[in-house]
């Protein structure tokens, strides 16, 4: 049943900023801290009151931060510690709350303690890390990395270490407790410096099988992470993360979590949770080629969101989100290129954004910022990409074939430069950004988008306000979610509380539709629809139309 317990995370709007590509206030091309900062006023506007911010710990940038080589200090390319002291202040000042990004299962390997377990293998440090001997000459089992390639890395010595990402990305040893304790005294740093919680990277790795087993595979290029991929007996470092850090600081948490079975979701989210809530990545993935304009693709997806959401009712929590940094841009994520517009683009935010859990934006989210057309590798700026095709090479996958995959899922069309105007590089910097800025800037940008009541923007920003605004915001976060049958390419729901109801309901097609029945009547009042004059509900929905209706029991509450 629905968790009643009331607490701020429930209640925030949440925003996802991707440093590195969100400002740039000196004109290295690079997005930076202070660029954060003086952006607040604009989230503020925007009505989000809570910000995710990846990470901006000093780092080698390989994975663009997500390799940490020193977890208390700000990369020098963000800015300084002060400038986070800074922004943490005008944060509070703003009443927006700021999470960071808690990444643990691996460090970077120009980490001072990875230097030392390199260069003494007998030192404290050298048990921070997995290291293990060669068999016959080869890896120590066939494990293989997130990012392609084996999970081990020989060192001149001959031990070879552990990284389930890449190379750079040495896996930490959490059986090790002087390590355990150095993590969650960095932790209470943090904390205790005024955050307010974490977004936690990739932590169903940090157990692995302890006899480092091989897995059988029927098909050597399958994937095999069943022995580290939340491995059996990982609730023991957790639930000691919990009581170390996480509950004597009331510390928020949303975790990346792959490879949670249903049956364990519970342990991992809600009331009695290691966190707060976890990602659920299983709803959107459409399988390879999938028509996304097929009757085949939408229901296989609808049902998949019903279920990720009934199965988050039950548990106690869950966030809700379309994007992030790892994937692709939602419009092309859901629709054909050439049917993607405003209305379908709007239609989606309101789908999500009143379901059952905390919404999430990521930054560009709410412009309807696009995929990058990428035409070869030289467009390709992410790291993990080039290691993995260097992989697929080897195999016989050409550049093009490798292209038509990265253009459907590649990590990079969610790091072009946020856009804020029509002017040079979007507005993003003076300089050259690090990253190219997508073409379409100077038709998606804030500063036009801003002005204009019909865009994508400002309706973000109504649904914000709706979603965070009395007497509904009790309804849409505490109230129960339950979902009518509903005819062809419509999807709805309804939120429930104490006796009141709101209703959404959204047309996926291009074509005009009747709910019917499940629906509410016709002269039900609309809260919120992405088409112009929708006073009343008329029984019909247009083209890609999304209209979140109130209940009856309300309206005769009234
Ligand atoms: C998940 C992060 O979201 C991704 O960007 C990163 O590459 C891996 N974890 C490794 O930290
Ligand atoms: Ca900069």
């Amino acid at each position: 049943m629905t968790d009643t317990v009331r607490t701020w995370w429930k209640e925030a709007v949440f925003y996802q900023i991707y440093p590195r590509s969100f400002l740039d206030t000196n004109g290295d091309g690079i997005g930076d801290l202070k660029g954060i900062t003086r952006r607040l006023d604009y989230l503020e506007w925007l009505g989000v009151n809570a910000v995710w911010i990846s990470p901006v710990y000093r780092s080698p940038m390989e994975d663009n931060g997500y390799d940490i080589s020193d977890y208390r200090q700000i990369d020098p390319v963000f800015g300084t510690n002060d400038d986070m002291w800074e922004l943490l202040k005008e944060a509070k000042r703003r009443n927006i709350r700021v999470i960071m990004d808690l990444v643990v299962n691996h460090c970077s390997d120009e980490h001072p303690w990875f230097e030392k377990a390199v260069a003494e293998p007998d030192s404290e440090e050298a048990g921070y890390f997995i290291f293990r001997k060669g068999k016959d000459g080869k890896e120590p089992n066939n494990w293989r990395s997130n990012f392609g390639g084996s999970v081990w890395e020989a060192l001149p010595d001959g031990r070879y270490y552990m990284h389930t990402f890449s190379a750079k990305q040495p896996d930490l040893n959490w059986e090790n407790p002087k390590l355990r304790k150095q993590i969650y005294d960095m932790m209470k740093w943090w904390l205790d410096k005024g955050i307010s919680g974490f977004r936690v990277d990739a932590i169903t790795f940090i157990k692995k099988d302890p006899e480092f087993h091989s897995v059988e595979t029927e098909d050597g290029s399958r994937y095999p992470i069943e022995n580290f991929e939340n491995y059996p007996g990982i609730g023991k470092f957790l639930e000691e993360m919990k009581q170390e850090v996480l509950e004597p600081y009331q510390c928020m948490t949303v975790a990346e979590a792959p490879g949670v079975p249903e049956s364990q979701l519970g342990d991992y989210e809600g009331e009695n949770g290691y966190f707060s809530m976890i990602f659920d990545f299983t709803w959107d993935q459409f399988p390879e080629g999938a028509d996304k304009a097929s009757a085949e693709t939408f229901t296989a997806w609808r049902e998949a969101m019903i279920k990720g959401q009934l199965l988050a009712q039950k548990t106690g929590w869950c966030p809700i989100f379309l994007e992030n940094h790892d994937q692709p841009r939602c419009p092309d994520k859901f629709f054909r290129a050439e049917e993607i517009d405003g209305k379908n683009i709007t239609m989606l935010a309101a789908l999500y954004f009143l379901m059952f859990g905390t919404p999430f934006i990521y930054q560009g989210q709410e412009i309807g910022m696009r995929n990058y057309p990428m035409k070869s590798m030289s467009d390709v700026y992410d790291r993990s990409a080039h290691i993995r095709f260097q992989e697929a090479a080897a195999a016989g996958t050409t550049e093009e074939e490798f292209i038509a995959c990265l253009n459907e899922k590649g990590r990079d069309h969610a790091r072009t430069p946020f856009q804020w105007s029509a002017g040079a590089n979007a507005g993003f910097t003076d300089g050259t950004s690090w990253i190219p800025v997508h073409p379409d800037f100077r038709a998606c940008n804030v500063e036009d988008e801003s002005g204009d009541a019909d865009s994508v923007l400002q309706f973000y920003r109504r649904l914000i306000r709706l979603r965070r605004q009395e007497p509904y915001r009790d309804i849409f976060v505490y109230g129960t979610i339950e979902f009518p049958e509903l005819p062809g390419k419509i999807i709805g729901y309804k939120r429930k509380k104490d006796g009141r109801e709101i209703t959404v309901l959204c047309n996926f097609s291009g074509e005009a539709a009747e709910p019917g029945a499940s629906a509410p009547g016709p002269g039900t009042e609309i809260l919120l629809s992405n088409y112009e004059n929708r006073g009343i509900y008329d029984g019909r929905l247009r083209a890609w139309e999304a209209v979140v209706c109130l209940s009856r029991q309300i309206r005769d509450q009234k």
